[in-house]
């Protein structure tokens, strides 16, 4: 399945200032078009995990049907020997209905070529990849270093899982000189996320993957933001990429589904055998349908990135809001790193509201087009309002007291969503 190796044209990104008052930077997607043995992501998006020619007939399907099975049949007793001895040398092999089948293959593949990956390993979430990635890749007495701008329940996996497989874990800023004050003789693992969880915080990826090698540390990313269209963690010396497909993946807010992605072939021989043992599933019909969804990944990124940045112009003109957090916008701390490391952006925002608790409460309840709820990446547009306790462990917060209130932009008309924002500012005010 993935035996043609194709490279990713690196999409580059331009800014073009449209003056008037609807759009100041409008990030322009203007890959190089598909040459000999390469192909643009967006097209490979497009060709990958198509249904196979039936060779009597020459006829086949576009779409890859979901392959539902529970165990695997062998012709003979030789091909179920060849299917163990493969999956033995760490090789995709199928020899029980766990590990999937030609649905779940192609989806594997398709996360490999958004990461740049050499193998990925199907979960049941973006948790249960970020699982299984600890799991398989620590032992008891290690320790691992964490962004403290990580994905919050990755502290609930440390406290209630890790800690008792003997196994640390420090959380300092994403910066080296901050992890270097925390790094201790047994610590293996340095685990971030870029932008971080609710602040949007970039990190710089390449000094970080230079301080990984200095010491022998396996780099983890949590790539969901990016889900590898927009930000490639592994290119930038990551050793391993996760993400969570419930979010820009799957795209429909209708699937739960993680993935693990590496290169190197002895961690994918660990991940293997850990995934394996672990007992880890996903459904062919979620890999059927994250399959569907991810078709249309580049537009709707591209569409949710541009409704974001005409909600960020809107939120700037208002007096009620201190501060953006979403790096492609200009003033965001990290628009620099953001400009240099990814190739465009998604619908995902937080803003700093000068508002109280009771006022913050009154904002986000009249809302009418925003579900309010934690989860993002889907076609709609959601809200949620931050937890001041989920960001004390984030050195990147500015400790204030405003409101913060995490936007997921979704693919309604920009318009309404502003005049949405709009009103509920207005109620805010009571
Ligand atoms: C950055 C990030 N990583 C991982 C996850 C976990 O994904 P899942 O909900 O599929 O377990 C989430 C979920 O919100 C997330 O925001």
């Amino acid at each position: 399945m993935r035996s043609d190796r194709v490279r990713h044209n690196r999409v580059r990104h331009e800014y073009t200032a449209i003056t008037g008052d609807k759009l100041l930077y409008f990030p322009l997607w203007t890959g190089d078009m598909a040459q000999p043995n390469t192909g643009h992501l967006d097209t490979l998006l497009q060709h990958t995990g198509l249904d196979d020619f039936d060779p009597v007939t020459g006829a086949a399907a576009v779409a890859l049907p979901s392959v539902r099975t529970s165990t695997v049949r062998f012709r003979d007793l030789e091909a179920l020997e060849a299917a163990h001895a493969a999956r033995a040398r760490g090789e995709r092999a199928v020899t029980y209905g766990r590990v999937g089948m030609e649905t779940h293959a192609a989806l594997e593949d398709v996360f490999c070529k958004l990461e740049g990956g050499e193998r990925a390993f199907l979960a049941s979430s973006g948790m249960a990849a970020i699982t299984l990635t600890m799991m398989a890749l620590l032992d008891a007495g290690d320790h691992v270093l964490v962004a403290d701008c990580a994905y919050g329940p990755v502290r609930t996996l440390d406290s209630v899982v890790l800690s008792r497989f003997g196994v640390e874990v420090s959380y300092s800023r994403g910066n080296t000189a901050a992890l270097e004050a925390q790094r201790r003789p047994n610590t293996r693992m340095l685990y971030v996320e870029s932008p971080g969880s609710l602040l949007f915080e970039m990190l710089d990826l390449r000094a970080l993957a230079e301080y990984a090698r200095e010491h022998d540390l396996v780099m983890v990313v949590d790539n969901t933001w990016g889900s590898g269209y927009i930000y490639r963690p592994l290119e930038l010396g990551a050793d391993v990429s996760v993400v969570a497909g419930t979010k820009y993946v799957g795209g429909h807010s209708d699937l739960m589904l993680g993935a693990v992605i590496v290169k190197d072939s002895a961690l994918a021989k660990r991940l293997s055998d850990n995934h394996y043992a672990l007992g880890i599933a996903v459904s062919a019909d979620d890999a059927w349908l994250a399959l569907r969804g991810v078709r249309t990944l580049p537009i709707r990124m591209r569409e949710c990135a541009r409704n974001a940045l005409r909600v960020c112009e809107f939120l700037a003109s208002r007096s009620e809001v201190a501060r953006i957090h979403h790096p492609a916008w200009p003033q965001d701390p990290g628009h620099e790193l953001w400009k240099r490391d990814c190739t465009g952006s998604n619908g995902m925002l937080a803003v700093a509201l000068k508002l109280d608790p009771a006022g913050a409460r009154r904002f986000v309840n009249s809302l009418t087009l925003f579900g309010i709820g934690y989860s993002w990446g889907g076609f709609e547009s959601l809200v949620q309002l931050v937890d001041p306790s989920s960001l004390k462990g984030h050195g990147y917060w500015a400790g204030d007291d405003h409101a913060i209130v995490r936007l997921h932009i979704g693919l309604e008309s920009a318009g309404d969503l502003i005049t949405d924002l709009a009103q509920a500012l207005d109620a805010a005010k009571g």
